[in-house]
């Protein structure tokens, strides 16, 4: 059961090099949108051999290695769940941490059953934040009820999402909070042992929360015997190595256990066999971040904020094209126009486009379905996703042609190659719009492949990836069908 991080065996396949510093300009989706507010810039990205697609800087895109501006950082929601300490200033310490009322829900935690703190977590209604919005209570109930030993907890801090910086300014920020939940995550489950999987492209979060594991090792908050009670339990730092793929679950246990990042097919699920066989829990670092306060104040106040099938808060990340880009906490059940307007303040210049929430794998919002409430399923039946929580505005003189060929640049750029659809159909139409906007004779593209291509990618795709990309593809086509018109034959 040796841990093979840091295997070289699967050197190939991965975009950024393992050894170095990482140097260079991003080329993600919200400083592709922001390309004209520094054209040199975004010329100077384009032309570097290496492809960095997103470094969660997207509130000074576009941006570089170089940037060490913060966002701005608001509570918008009647209580402040997530970022309550970093609002304040941050909290790196454990002294910080504990000032304000940081390690008290784990002192709560293991003073109870596991079983009641899996029904808390179930009946606050919490789900997932990385993407999928699977119920985070469900997940627990199922790893707990697995009898094989031993067992992991992993915090997913691979953040890929272009538009998204909610997980880096956690770990950087305040993150003794993504400790404190994986060891009350742990004892609630039965796990021995835990693990980090930091983005490589966040630096300093991965050295901020090195430091973290050490201070929590050295305070007895990590090893054995914690708190004086039977339970033990110990967390590994490991650091991404440059691929998209990486974030997906099944993917990121493959790298973790040295082998080539590929999703997994399901099932078995993670919870059941997940990292080197094992029954294994894997949560989002913004998942994780709700617990302790869940656990100090009880499921019912979780409850009462958010609305419909979406509880709680969600951090969302706006991009630099907003008057005011940052970070807000909102509370689930507010209108879409209401982020863009009275919170991003609209556009900086010029009027808006649409909206790509949570990522690009999944449908574009227009401007008239701003009214659509901010919600897991409302967002949905707009074939929108409420997603990681990233929010790219993009304006109006944006060529939604270049903005498919972008994505589909991406896409298959960091395709893991496994199934057909995905790994020639992501090329495939990244090659149609190049040549159609490069203007090449006989370029114009035929209707009837590219919807076969997307319902292939839709249809047939093993992962989330192609099938994403398909979903965003079905709703240019639909919503911007005006737009691509003169792409077509
Ligand atoms: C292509 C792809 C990339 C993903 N990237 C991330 C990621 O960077 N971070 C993350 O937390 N979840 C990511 N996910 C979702 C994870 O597979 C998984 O659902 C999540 O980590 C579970 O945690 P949660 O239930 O707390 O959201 C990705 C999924 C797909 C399909
Ligand atoms: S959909 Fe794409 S990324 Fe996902 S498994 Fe298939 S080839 Fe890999």
């Amino acid at each position: 059961m040796e841990s093979t991080v840091g295997s070289r065996q699967n050197e190939s396949f991965y975009h950024l090099a393992s050894d170095g510093n990482l140097a260079g300009n991003c080329r993600g989706l919200a400083c592709f949108v922001a390309q004209q507010q520094n054209p040199q810039s975004w010329r100077r990205t384009v032309s570097q051999g290496q492809r960095i697609y997103c470094l969660g800087k997207c509130y000074a895109a576009p941006s570089t290695c170089d940037l060490t501006d913060k966002p701005l950082v608001r509570v918008l929601s009647r209580r402040a769940v997530v970022l309550d300490q970093i609002v304040d200033g941050g909290a790196r310490t454990i002294a910080e941490y504990t000032d304000s009322a940081g390690y008290r829900a784990l002192a709560k935690a293991l003073a109870r059953k596991p079983e009641e703190l899996v029904d808390e977590i179930r009946s606050s209604g919490l789900r997932g934040r990385g993407g999928a919005g699977f119920p985070t209570g469900e997940k627990w109930r199922s790893v707990l009820g697995q009898q094989r030993k031993p067992k992991f907890v992993v915090a997913n801090g691979d953040e890929g999402d272009p538009g998204a910086y909610i997980d880096r300014i956690i770990m950087e920020e305040n993150p003794h909070v993504v400790v404190e939940a994986l060891l009350i995550a742990a004892y609630a489950v039965g796990a021995d042992k835990g693990y980090i999987y930091v983005r490589r492209e966040y630096p300093l979060a991965y050295a901020v929360l090195e430091k973290t594991i050490s201070d929590a090792r050295r305070g007895g908050y990590l090893g054995e015997s914690i708190f004086g009670t039977r339970f033990s339990f110990d967390i590994e730092l490991v650091l991404g190595r440059g691929s998209y793929i990486c974030g997906e679950e099944t993917a990121l246990l493959n790298s973790i256990e040295g082998k080539r990042p590929e999703p997994r097919l399901r099932p078995p699920y993670p919870g059941e066999c997940g990292l080197f066989g094992q029954p294994t829990l894997v949560q989002n670092i913004e998942t994780l971040a709700n617990i302790p306060w869940i656990v100090r104040n009880g499921a019912n106040a979780y409850r009462d904020l958010g609305f419909s099938n979406s509880q709680g808060t969600k951090v969302v990340s706006l991009n630099s094209l907003f008057r005011n880009p940052g970070l807000y906490e909102i509370e689930f059940g507010i209108p879409v126009r209401t982020i863009v307007e009275d919170i991003g303040g609209g556009l900086k210049i010029g009027k808006i486009g649409g909206l790509i929430i949570g990522g690009p794998l999944a449908g574009v919002v227009r401007p008239d379905c701003f009214e659509t409430m901010f919600g897991f399923e409302e967002l949905r039946e707009i074939g929108a996703s409420v997603g990681h929580g990233g929010i790219v505005a993009f304006d109006e003189q944006t060529s939604i042609s270049q903005l498919v060929h972008h994505i589909f640049a991406f896409g298959s750029f960091e395709s893991c190659g496994k199934c057909t659809p995905c790994r020639l159909g992501s090329s495939r139409i990244e090659g149609l719009f190049a040549s159609r906007l490069a203007g090449l004779p006989g370029s114009a593209i035929d209707q009837t492949e590219l919807r076969d291509i997307v319902s292939a990618l839709l249809e047939a795709s093993a992962c989330g990836l192609g099938i994403g990309l398909g979903e965003f593809a079905q709703s240019v086509l639909h919503f911007y069908a005006k737009d691509l018109a003169p792409c077509f034959t």
